[in-house]
């Protein structure tokens, strides 16, 4: 792994040569400012892992700097540490007020420095991986058959389309899971196969072994037999939405119409639940049940989006249905034949008839998902 680059700004020559010396001698790339103007100009041509700035200097201080770099997207969520001369509360203060990260009083140790750069460092990381982390969306519903997995593998394409990123789809219907079925792809393993006691450390390379592509979509399947449903386990379904949210996008989990611990679990790492409903009146009903479940789960109304899948041919009219269910839903998809067709020959709708209108509902779909994460 390459060195971490730290940009050091004082314009004391002794301190910026010898905190330098130290910091090059721990292992890390140092670039030496003597004041904020040359430290932007470092920060512009090439943007740091970390800035440590004097507070007090010619031209531009350290609280003029730390202003600037916060003001700038680009180097807005650089971590910045600042020192000067012990007593100077009101630096530290100001430096605060302004964005500055930590602190440290001249004269300091440079242990205690070295010690604050790598814990400022080891944050920073761990903050940029959360924020890569790819959205976990579960598609849910409260009676079977209503075209849940549909909705999930379609919209899945249509997110790995508009990404730069694969998409991750996990068949959590471990009995008679068919979102392979729908992509028309054959795992070699499934989570069944997961014998990792809790606190295994597996990584990408032995899970690659799971995940079969379909384009740019990468599934995970819960069991391949229904009497091997019961080897999926907690920490196994844990490990595959952490281990798809490294490297994806968006993590669509495609769940059976049951509220086992295993869907739980999927729900609470979840950051956005897709409740599909289809028109019919047990259906709604039982939609309207599971969203009183999830009122008395805790679980907030805004990371919830209601869908009104008009699969079935005798649908309830929306007003109804809204009527039923307590609310109206965020989203309509109309009934389509070619949905069906397009099942049985193995090619998700979105990709052998993009034009059918029903890919129209879908695109709405997968664009507020994209919206969402945006805005995250
Ligand atoms: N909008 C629609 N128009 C026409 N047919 C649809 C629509 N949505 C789903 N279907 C059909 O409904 C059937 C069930 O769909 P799907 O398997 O996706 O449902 P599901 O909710 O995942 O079922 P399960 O509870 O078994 O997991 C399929 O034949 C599918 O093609
Ligand atoms: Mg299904």
């Amino acid at each position: 792994m390459a060195a971490e680059d730290i940009v050091l700004v004082d314009d004391d020559r002794v301190i910026q040569k010898m905190v330098g010396s130290f910091l090059e001698r721990s292992g890390y790339r140092v670039r030496k400012a003597s004041d904020g103007i040359e430290a932007l100009e470092m920060v512009n041509e090439r943007v740091p892992d970390l800035v440590i700035t004097d507070v007090r200097m010619p031209e531009l201080n350290g609280i003029e700097l730390t202003s600037r770099l916060r003001r700038n997207h680009r180097t807005a969520g650089i971590p910045i540490l600042m020192f000067s001369d012990l007593g100077e509360a009101r630096d530290a203060l100001a430096g605060y007020a302004v964005g500055a990260d930590d602190y440290l009083p001249k004269p300091f140790e440079l242990a205690i420095l070295e010690a604050k750069v790598e814990s400022m460092l080891r944050r920073s990381a761990s903050a940029t991986t959360q924020a890569n982390r790819g959205r976990v969306i579960l598609f849910a519903h409260a009676k079977g058959g209503v075209g849940t997995t549909s909705l999930a593998v379609n919209t899945a394409v249509l997110l790995a389309a508009q990404s730069s990123r694969p998409v991750g789809l996990l068949d959590l219907d471990v009995e008679f899971g068919d979102s392979a079925v729908y992509l028309n792809v054959h795992p070699n393993q499934t989570l069944a196969d997961l014998k990792a006691p809790p606190g295994t450390i597996v990584d990408e390379a032995q899970f690659a072994g799971f995940i079969t592509e379909s384009g740019s979509v990468r599934l995970v399947v819960g069991a391949d037999l229904p009497e091997r449903a019961d080897l999926v386990t907690l920490p196994a379904i844990q490990l595959a939405i952490d281990r798809l949210s490294l490297t994806c996008a968006y993590v669509l989990i495609d769940a059976p119409a049951s509220f086992s611990e295993r869907t739980l679990t999927a729900l609470d790492t979840s950051d956005l639940i897709c409740l599909v409903t289809s028109g019919s009146l047990p259906s709604l009903k039982a939609t309207r049940g599971c969203l009183d479940l999830f009122e008395k789960l805790g679980v907030p109304a805004g990371r919830v989006r209601l869908i009104l899948n008009y699969s079935t041919t005798h649908a309830i009219d929306i007003d109804t249905a809204t009527s039923v269910l307590g609310r109206r839903p965020d989203f309509v998809v109309q009934h389509s034949d070619s949905l069906d067709r397009a099942a049985n020959s193995g090619r998700p709708l979105v990709i052998s008839d993009p034009k059918d209108p029903l890919v129209a509902d879908l695109r709405k779909l997968a664009d507020a998902m994209a919206v969402t994460k945006t805005r995250r």
